[in-house]
């Protein structure tokens, strides 16, 4: 879908319905979005027992209350799964994202000590210096495609040195990840996942050879300390174990990039935030807040109604899913003033971009410092930074805001 960007959001036409493939949703879905804002908040969607919450207040609630969770098999025996999709349905099911107290919480707390601000705050150096590299790298062209060259890598390569893997294997990790995003899109075919199921055995044999590595010689990395979780705890099996790393590797590519890429994108297209940006690049931090409203990096997650919930004038009722438009949700008038108004000097901005409630984006300490020393860096090197192409081209995904490629001048 190509964009010829537009600062506003046009009048949707015709009866409002959540249909994701239709003409122009993927090159700017907050037309369709604000229709329902308006006129049916919760929204049943078509061909499906799903509802569709896209109001700020109704999805804050749907994230923080314990009525709606990941999962209905908390009892009774796994359901059978098809051999062929069996690999890819079983990673995914031992992910933290996809489980619910006690088991979220226990998954949780063996990793989350590695993501707090105090951490991520040692990490700057190596971030910085990561970032000057990769600049360094692409200074000595006229051009650069800023999603592969730059916004890629640095995500990677930062996640890839806490747990321990060679950061030499990125192209892998990048294959690997383009597929585990695309099982977690909704859309995801059968067929995907028994793909998915082929490529997921070899990721977690890679995985597997690494954590029998680190078991001979543990070093000063997360996949050792969640060895060390395993070992003497005995709070994580081997499974969950690569799970965790499989999400950490994952949770940090489809999603900084995008930060990074649409931040970049979104200030190019706005010349007076970005120049606003260069005079002022102490204004970095609230600047990356407002991409992550703007562009919402994640725009959907969904939950599953644990019993009866009112919401509105609607019933969900036990068992259906709500998909949750944290795109939406950022857009909503009635929290935002001037929604549609990319303005990096926003104050409030409590965003939803890392959602809410228990499932609260873990790397966000880390994703925000990726953030601005990337966008910030990259700026202050190439001042007269400008689009090669004026018209970009948005992934077909509901879940993922993300750009296929971002050609850029690069102008000192
Ligand atoms: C969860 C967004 C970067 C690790 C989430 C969720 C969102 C999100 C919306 C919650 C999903 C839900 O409630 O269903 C983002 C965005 C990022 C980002 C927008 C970048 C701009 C990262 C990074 C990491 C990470 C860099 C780690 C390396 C996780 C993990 C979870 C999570 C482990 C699951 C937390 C849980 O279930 O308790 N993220 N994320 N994320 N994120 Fe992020």
């Amino acid at each position: 879908m190509t964009e010829a960007r537009s600062n506003s959001v046009q009048q949707f036409e015709g009866e409002v319905s959540f249909q994701p493939g239709t003409p122009g949703f993927y090159a700017n879905p907050h037309v369709l979005y604000r229709a329902l804002r308006e006129r049916d908040p919760v929204h049943a969607v078509p061909g499906s027992s799903s509802w569709l919450v896209t109001r700020y207040e109704d999805v804050a609630h749907v994230l923080k209350d314990a009525r709606f969770g990941k999962r209905m098999d908390h009892s009774g025996p796994p359901p059978e799964i098809e051999a062929d999709i069996r690999p890819a349905v079983e990673l995914l099911n031992r992910f933290m994202l996809f489980r619910d107290p006690p088991d979220h919480t226990r998954l949780r707390g063996l990793v989350s000590k590695a993501f707090t601000p105090r951490m991520i705050e040692l990490l700057v150096p190596r971030i910085q210096a990561i970032t000057d590299e990769l600049l360094e790298e692409i200074a000595t062209r006229e051009e650069a495609e800023l999603v592969a060259d730059f916004a890629f890598p640095l995500p990677v390569i930062v996640i890839a040195e806490m747990l321990g893997v060679p950061a030499g294997d990125r192209q892998k990790f990048k294959d690997w990840s383009n597929l585990v995003a695309c099982l977690i899109d909704f859309n995801a075919s059968r067929s995907l996942f028994v793909e998915g199921s082929q490529v997921v055995q070899e990721l977690t044999e890679y995985l597997r050879g690494i954590v029998a590595e680190r078991r001979r010689s543990p070093q000063n990395d997360l996949i050792s300390a969640l060895i060390r979780a395993e070992e003497n705890e005995q709070k994580l099996t081997e499974e969950e174990l690569i799970a965790s790393c499989v999400l950490l590797l994952v949770a940090g590519h489809e999603t900084t990039v995008n930060l990074i890429a649409n931040g970049v994108y979104t200030l190019l297209t706005h010349p007076e935030q970005h120049a606003l940006l260069l005079e002022k690049p102490e204004l970095i931090p609230g600047a990356v807040e407002e991409i992550l409203r703007y562009e919402s990096p994640v725009q959907m997650t969904s939950r599953l109604a644990q019993t009866d919930v009112i919401i509105g004038s609607r019933t969900i009722t036990r068992g259906q899913e709500v998909l949750v438009s944290l795109g939406a949700a950022n857009r909503d008038p009635a929290v935002f003033a001037e929604p549609d108004r990319f303005d990096i000097t926003r104050q409030p901005n409590p965003h939803l971009a890392f959602a809410a409630g228990i499932h609260y984006c873990l790397g966000a300490a880390l994703a925000r410092m990726e953030g601005q020393v990337a966008i910030g860096s990259l700026l202050r090197r190439f001042p007269n930074l400008a689009l090669a192409e004026p018209a970009v081209t948005w992934k077909e995904s509901v879940v993922f805001r993300s750009l296929q490629s971002l050609k850029v001048r690069l102008i000192p």
